[in-house]
């Protein structure tokens, strides 16, 4: 097995079978995805119960709490081209960071993909927690940002009244690693508990603008048939549009998760 860096984050594994792996080769994934937090396989050959098989490595496949999965397996959505007005995913984010317990790892799978466009960002925010400015680091230490539903409820139709929230630290600590994320997106979080209005979204607008930079980023161009996993707990990412009408066809998988600390 041969593992390449990719950028500040990310890392791409060859010379692997990933349907069949040993012990050894599966303890190497993890330590890997760990030190990466993004990794990188090309070429897989993977129906929907191999993409299942390998999300195990990291937890249990799970079912998405709104968008319905596929035919027979319930816990892989299908990600298509809707449109770029209707681009789900073209913002900053966590997955399903609105639960309890958010998902560990997500595994994204190619079908199609266009010739152009369509990729894929990833921005290490352990990296952008390291150099934040140390008093924006103490005076947020023990605060917790308000996640909420109501975005995804309305883009899947439903009633935007039954949308709930979760609260979690703005400062997440990885438990495998010990090492510390920011963990607040422009997608899912509404406002930090405690300050006024005005003073959340100023601060919030300053993390996201901090916790986005280039020099924290990877940014996944898409062949057919490639296996892409990150680590939801030290993670945002953030898929592009940019092909019109174009195809785009993806599985994707979450594992479950632990409630943030
Ligand atoms: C996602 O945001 O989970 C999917 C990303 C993508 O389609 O590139």
């Amino acid at each position: 097995m041969e593992i390449k860096r990719l950028g500040p984050i990310g890392a791409e594994i060859k010379d692997l079978d990933l349907t069949n792996l040993n012990e050894q080769e599966s303890n190497q994934i993890k330590n890997s995805f760990l030190e990466y937090s993004v990794l990188v396989f090309r070429n897989q050959m993977l129906n929907p119960e191999q993409l299942k098989s390998i999300s195990t490595l990291w937890g249990e496949p799970l079912v998405h709490p709104v968008f319905k999965g596929i035919d027979g397996h319930p816990e892989i959505i299908e990600i298509k081209n809707f449109g770029e007005k209707y681009h789900t995913n073209a913002h900053w984010h966590s997955d399903v960071t609105f639960e309890d317990s958010p998902p560990d790892a997500t595994l994204l799978y190619s079908i199609v993909v266009p010739d152009e466009g369509g990729d894929t960002l990833f921005s290490s925010q352990h990296l952008a927690y390291n150099d934040l400015d140390s008093k924006l680091k103490s005076d947020l230490a023990d605060k917790v940002a308000v996640h909420s539903n109501i975005g995804v409820l309305m883009l899947s139709g439903q009633d935007p009244k039954n949308a709930k929230t979760v609260e979690h630290p703005i400062f997440r600590s990885h438990p495998e690693t010990g090492k510390k994320a920011i963990y607040v997106t422009e997608a899912f979080v509404k406002e930090i508990k405690g300050l006024e209005s005005e003073d959340s979204q100023k601060i919030l607008q300053t993390l996201y603008e901090h916790a986005t930079q280039e020099k924290y980023i990877y940014r996944h161009k898409w062949s057919k048939g490639d296996l892409v996993i990150w680590d939801n707990r030290s993670v945002q990412h953030f898929a592009e549009h940019g092909y019109g009408d174009k195809e785009r066809t993806m599985h994707r998988l979450t594992t479950s998760g632990s409630k943030p600390f």
